[in-house]
């Protein structure tokens, strides 16, 4: 699926009429809008959190899930993608999160807690745009061979990583927003509650 399909169905925000203590599933990329559980409207307004099933989405691909109203998107990096990522140390703003929002748990270049999910809120830390999913290495209008794929907003030019930290000499200073998030057991994802080693 092209990634201009994942971005026009990031506008749709689907939402499956799941059972009330439902999961969603995420199936493939045919779904890149994954519609979460369906709590109560003042549960939603007070941030409940919400769950998706990961385990079919493949290496490389991404989908969309809401959350709070935002989006948030979740890519299952390549380990080719992952091996990358200290290689753009130098063309970044803030390549160790030291001024980026995310939570104290989430450490190192990869941005997660488990090294190929990476979960950030899909909205541009310049003014708010939604980051286009730009995965294409080597990308002639995002940098030719300096591109190692990641995200681009179209807005006002702003670009990000795969681990959605922010390249230098574009508008927005902070890298995209890591969202509290844990799971429960090996695939379900649950955003907006913080993670606890065990
Ligand atoms: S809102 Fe993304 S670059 Fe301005």
């Amino acid at each position: 699926m092209s990634t201009d399909v994942i971005n026009s169905g990031r506008r749709k925000f689907l939402t499956a009429a799941t059972s009330a203590v439902g999961v969603a599933g995420v199936v493939g990329i045919a779904v890149p809008f994954v519609g979460s559980w369906n709590p109560s409207a003042k549960a939603k307004a007070a941030g409940a959190p919400v769950k998706a099933d990961v385990s079919k989405l493949e290496p490389g691909q991404m989908v969309v899930v809401e959350w709070r109203g935002k989006p948030v998107y979740v890519v299952n990096r390549t380990d080719a993608q992952l091996a990358e990522l200290p290689n753009l140390d130098g063309l970044l703003k803030d390549p160790d999160s030291l001024v980026s929002e995310q939570p104290e748990y989430i450490k190192g270049v990869d941005r997660s807690i488990k090294p190929n999910l990476l979960v950030i809120v899909g909205l541009c830390t310049h003014l708010g745009c939604a980051p286009k999913f730009r995965p294409e290495v080597g990308a002639a209008d995002l940098g030719g061979k300096d591109w190692q794929g990641g995200f681009f907003c179209p807005c006002h030019g702003s670009k990000f990583d795969l681990s959605g930290r922010v390249y230098s000499g574009v508008p927005a200073s902070a890298n995209l927003v890591v969202p509290p998030y844990t799971f429960e057991g090996d695939d379900v994802l649950v955003i907006g509650v913080d993670w606890e080693a065990a």
